[in-house]
């Protein structure tokens, strides 16, 4: 029997990450994880390691730190086992935009953004090469709704869509799946650094429904997985329309709209 490829999960000391870890554990794949508190990553892999006889590896990073960071981009260009990336650690911010200092916006966006491309392209030469091999980025419906009022964590969860798309449409032909997955309000620890009781919200999704539902995306190869929304019309509408677009966007001349009247 071929061994399972290794997953390495950012993010993986709690929600969305630590649940990924549990159900790849389960499905018998050896795991790195990554995130800052070494001490409940340790926890999680004793657990994992006892229930699934699974090897569970730690990396401690806060990958907003560009030192930090190049040990797990090293690790992902290294190592062959490493066949899946999952995308996932990222944060947000409490207030509005005229609320949040420049550094803490620089941070969010380093982590949101800088960190998950610059892991993205430390592991996509070697999935290529090989032609298999699978990367996750975890956006968010934010990244589709302007309308939410989280500018820079929406702008940063549309970073990750349009990269997945993107990567997607690259190297899919290279044997490398990407996939990107879009929850809407899970039940994590992300709403205290939003400052938001989760309890005061609706339509709150449990971490392993939303895992099990992007992990059946993720088995089907979808592109986009958006696990709350249920009527899947709507985005292959908003899809469609958006490559409709397309053939009509690149003109020599302004539109008529744009031309003063003569
Ligand atoms: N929960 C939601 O409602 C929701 C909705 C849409 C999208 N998402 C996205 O889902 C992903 C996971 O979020 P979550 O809800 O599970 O949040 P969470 O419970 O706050 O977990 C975030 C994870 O990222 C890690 N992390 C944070 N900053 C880090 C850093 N600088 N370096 C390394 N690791 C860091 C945290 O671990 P350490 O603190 O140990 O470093 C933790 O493991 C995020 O990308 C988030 O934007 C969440």
């Amino acid at each position: 029997m071929t061994a399972k490829p290794s997953v390495l999960i950012t993010g993986a000391s709690t929600g969305i990450g630590a649940g990924y870890a549990d159900r790849f554990a389960r499905r018998g794949h050896d795991l790195v994880l990554v995130a800052r508190n070494a001490a409940r990553m340790e926890a999680l892999a004793e657990r994992l390691r006892s229930e699934t006889g699974v090897t569970v590896d730690i990396m401690t990073a806060d990958l907003a730190d560009p030192t930090e960071r190049a040990v797990v981009e090293t690790r992902l260009r290294d190592d062959a086992q490493i066949e899946i990336l999952i995308n996932n650690a990222g944060t947000t911010l409490a207030g509005t935009f005229l609320d949040q200092s420049t550094d803490d916006v620089e941070r969010l966006v380093t982590l949101n953004t800088t960190a998950l491309v610059r892991l993205a392209h430390a592991i996509a030469p070697r999935l290529a090469q090989s032609g298999k091999g699978a990367i996750v980025n975890i956006g968010s419906v934010v990244g589709l709704a302007p309308e939410f009022g989280m500018a820079v964590y929406g702008a940063t969860k549309a970073f990750a869509l349009y990269l997945s798309q993107a990567l997607n449409l690259q190297l899919g032909p290279q044997g490398v799946y990407v996939q990107a997955v879009l929850p809407a309000t899970t039940r994590t620890e992300i709403w205290d650094h939003a400052g938001v009781d989760v309890d005061t919200l609706s339509g709150v999704m449990e971490v392993n429904d939303l895992v099990d539902a992007a992990l059946a995306g993720f088995d089907r190869r979808e592109a986009v997985t958006i696990p709350p929304l249920h009527e899947v019309g709507k985005w292959d509408a908003y899809d469609a329309a958006r490559q409709a677009m397309l053939p009509g966007i690149s003109q020599s001349q302004p539109a008529a709209r744009y031309i003063a009247d003569a």
